[in-house]
């Protein structure tokens, strides 16, 4: 039996419930599948502050390092609003996301039939909506240098983050752009803002230079993020992949994830290089949605998110590509069956909490 070194880290707020039906998941499927996931569990976030005051500890970190993969709930909220920034809940997701290396954030947007009238927008825009945003996660104003607040000395303060993007970092994102877009619709739409940035322009041009050398098959187009965010709502089926930097692609997978009916269905997989000797790569797999305070300790929390997270693992980690397919059939026939959490509850559906969301989409996966 294989054996699959899985690192949880559950985090704070609603991660933690969502994570629990994952684990559910995880066992069933070493019952059932013999598939040899074998867990740990650490802290990371507000409760590794409260335990240790730091957001991961340095065990936690090598732990990370040494998994075959992360899954990641979530972290931060309003208990933590007040502590040092760098010891912040999210500077332990930065921090994973930084020393793991993994460059390659993977936000797909897919809107499942079921759920077209649950979304904001109208349903002939969202149904069948299949785009994936590729965010670059570890540049960008997140991590440039120098990012401080400095006293001016006439009592004012200046602010300062930096928006810095080298070459290597465009070429390696735009590459993995367009790999997946020859999985896909053959499509790459990339946004930055050369009007305003000099990040931008660099951008622009290595992206250009990248397509042209090796990926001329793929279709490619250029567009400004501000109004690549108004074309995400006015028409999102024209896009396929979008590649974007890593502020962007935060704003914009929020905008997408409307799309899909909810923030709680968004999944992400967040990917670093293949090892050259071995294949394999550092990765973590995580929602793109937050702690949400306003709902945690509820039962309420939409566990789909997570549970799709989950199944990009066994996608992308493990090559376990036949049940990473059942695993996202379950997720949609539990759909089309009417089950839904409060939000994505729509009229004449059964509106139902955490645990069973999580309970029925493993009882599908279990008769597929
Ligand atoms: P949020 O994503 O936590 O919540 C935004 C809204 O979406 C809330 O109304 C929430 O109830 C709803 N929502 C989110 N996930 C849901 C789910 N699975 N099911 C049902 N509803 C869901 O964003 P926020 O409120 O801006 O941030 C709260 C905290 O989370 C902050 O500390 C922020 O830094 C942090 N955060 C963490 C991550 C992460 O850990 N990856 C991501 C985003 C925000
Ligand atoms: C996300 C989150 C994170 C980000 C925070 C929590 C650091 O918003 O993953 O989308 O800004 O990248
Ligand atoms: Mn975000």
């Amino acid at each position: 039996m294989a054996s699959r070194k899985l690192l949880l880290l559950p985090g704070d707020g609603i991660g933690p419930e969502a994570m629990t039906e994952v684990k559910k998941l995880i066992a069933a499927m070493n019952a059932d599948l013999n598939t040899g996931f074998e867990t740990e569990e650490g802290l990371v976030g507000g409760c590794a502050y409260d335990a240790h005051g730091q957001s991961i500890s340095e065990e936690d970190m090598a732990k990370a390092m040494a998994a075959d993969a992360v899954l990641f709930g979530a972290v931060g909220g309003p208990k933590w609003d007040s502590v040092p920034y760098e010891v912040r809940p999210e500077a332990g997701l930065l921090r994973l996301r930084k020393d793991m290396e993994l460059f390659a954030n993977l936000r797909p947007a897919i809107c499942y039939p079921a759920l077209a009238a649950s979304s904001s927008l109208k349903p002939d825009v969202v149904e069948g909506l299949d785009i994936l945003i590729l965010r670059e996660l570890t540049g960008g104003v997140y991590f440039g240098e120098p990012k401080e607040i400095i006293d001016l000395g006439n009592g004012q303060k200046r602010g300062i983050d930096t928006q810095v993007y080298d070459t290597f970092e465009i070429e390696r994102i735009a590459g993995v752009a367009f790999e997946l877009a020859r999985t896909r619709g053959n499509k790459v739409c990339s946004m930055e803002k050369h009007n305003v940035m000099k990040s931008g322009v660099l951008w622009k041009e290595v992206v250009a230079e990248t397509h042209k050398e090796k990926f001329s098959d793929v279709e490619l187009t250029h567009m400004l993020a501000d109004a690549g965010g108004m074309q995400l709502v006015r028409w999102p089926k024209q896009f396929d992949v979008i590649l974007t930097d890593n502020l962007f692609g935060d704003m914009l997978s929020d905008v997408a994830a409307m799309l899909t009916g909810s923030l709680g269905m968004l999944p992400s997989a967040s990917l670093g290089a293949p090892d050259p000797l071995t294949g394999k790569r550092k990765a973590l797999y995580e929602p793109v949605h937050g702690s949400a305070p306003d709902i945690a300790g509820q039962g309420v929390a939409n566990p789909i998110a997570m549970i799709a997270s989950f199944a990009m693992c066994l996608r992308y980690s493990f090559n376990m590509i036949a049940e990473a397919d059942r695993l996202e059939k379950a997720i949609s026939e539990v759909l089309n069956d009417g089950l839904r959490t409060p939000d994505i509850m729509s009229d004449g559906m059964t509106k139902i909490g955490t645990a069973q969301m999580g309970d029925a989409i493993i009882a599908k996966f279990r008769a597929l």
